[in-house]
């Protein structure tokens, strides 16, 4: 970390909620290539942002067109962006945001960390956010079966290295917020239970 570096006090998170009148939080799904976590995260932005609420999405592919576009998908590439997203995404939920990230994730070690940060508080004294934390869960043959960009037909073909489920390690959740399987159920049915957890715990009205 740089030296000759202060903390500008600025409002409370607390004054923020009032004057936004939401509270910001961190959605964040995991899963393989193929699951259905940009989907399902599409439609429940669309759907906050129907009923009132203000969320904000950040996706892999497109993250990668910008923040994170010096990044590729060996293992320190991968903690790199993670970490960087977790920063962001608290950045957004402290501003009273929602935050919605569908990156794969595969490490739990990584996924943690963005839930510590989000424990962690803020420097100015505000209490923990709250990380949600949405496991995709299909099989890798679903996954595969659907291969919508064709990118595991290249990683079968040995023409993509590090593809995770491939040729690179997913390491599931083991104690996710919420489970969806995309292979069961719809996508408004997905958001539904989605919703319906973010409801009973006070997160949303
Ligand atoms: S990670 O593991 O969280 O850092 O990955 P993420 O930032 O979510 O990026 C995943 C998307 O990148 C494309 N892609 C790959 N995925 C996995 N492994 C390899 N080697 C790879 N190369 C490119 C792919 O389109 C992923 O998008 P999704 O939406 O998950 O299919």
């Amino acid at each position: 970390m740089a030296t000759n570096i202060t903390w500008h006090p600025s409002l409370t998170r607390h004054e923020r909620n009032q004057l936004r009148g939401q509270r910001g939080f961190t959605v964040w799904f995991t899963g393989l290539s193929a699951s259905g976590k940009s989907t399902v995260a599409t439609a429940l932005e669309q759907h906050l942002l129907h009923i009132g609420v203000a969320a904000y999405r950040l996706d892999g592919d497109n993250v990668r067109f910008g923040l994170n576009k010096d990044l590729g998908f060996s293992e320190k590439d991968r903690n790199e962006n993670i970490r960087r997203i977790a920063e962001v995404a608290k950045l957004f939920a402290d501003s009273s945001t929602i935050a919605l990230t569908s990156f794969i994730s595969p490490y739990r070690a990584d996924r943690q960390i963005a839930r510590d940060l989000h424990a962690s508080g803020s420097q100015a004294g505000d209490d923990a956010l709250p990380f949600i934390e949405v496991f995709v869960d299909v099989s890798l043959e679903e996954a595969e079966k659907r291969d919508p960009k064709g990118l595991y037909k290249k990683a079968r073909a040995g023409e993509i290295k590090d593809f995770t489920g491939i040729s690179a390690p997913y390491e599931a959740p083991e104690a996710p917020e919420i489970t969806i399987r995309t292979d069961q159920l719809s996508v408004e049915e997905c958001v539904r239970k989605i919703v319906d957890y973010l409801a009973e715990k006070g997160l949303i009205s």
